[in-house]
């Protein structure tokens, strides 16, 4: 073991499988969103969500101001959404290319697997990152969601093997 650069630390890190999500809130009449992949379950009782966003992430400054935002975890197909929201492409761009709607003021994406609606509990410092709670106000999931899309070693893949 030694310490690492941030190359290797990046590498390393990559190697924890993920699934991908879009994490989405309002500025104002038009939707924001970006790719995340550090997004977990926190808390049963209450329910609760966290998201890691990146300080210089649009999309944290709208979560910010408008105090909600949304979870869309995205299936294997939906691997071009999962490009696009991660560049910074005006968000108009980017939500262009996908189905939304508005759900309790967060707009999620269509054909998502699950999505998850979060009112922001506490934004907290991480680095050059924060952590972002939000209590859970509602969920949703496909009844036969089919397979999600990972995030792993850097690259976008699908998952092939039945469930053992
Ligand atoms: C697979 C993947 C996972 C990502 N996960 C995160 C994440 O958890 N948090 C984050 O802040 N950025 C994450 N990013 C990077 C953002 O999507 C990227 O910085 C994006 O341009 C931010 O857009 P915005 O500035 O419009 O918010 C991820 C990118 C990829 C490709």
């Amino acid at each position: 073991m030694a310490a690492p650069d941030r190359n290797e630390f990046r590498q390393t890190v990559g190697l924890l499988p993920t699934g991908v999500t879009v994490v989405s809130a309002f500025q104002g009449p038009g939707p924001a969103g970006a790719t995340a992949s550090a997004v977990c379950s926190l808390s049963l009782e209450p329910m609760m969500m966290l998201i890691c966003l990146d300080l210089g992430s649009r999309s944290l400054e709208v979560v910010r101001e408008a105090g909600r935002f949304g979870i869309s975890v995205l299936g294997e197909s939906q691997r071009g959404a999962a490009e696009i929201f991660a560049t910074k492409a005006e968000q108009e761009e980017k939500w262009a290319t996908v189905s939304w709607r508005d759900h309790l003021g967060v707009p999620i994406i269509e054909g998502s697997l699950a999505r998850v609606v979060c009112e922001v509990a506490e934004i907290i410092p991480g680095g050059d990152h924060v952590i972002v709670t939000g209590e859970v106000l509602e969920v949703e999931a496909e009844d036969d969601p089919g397979e999600p899309l990972i995030y792993h070693g850097g690259l976008f893949r699908r998952l092939d093997s039945e469930p053992g």
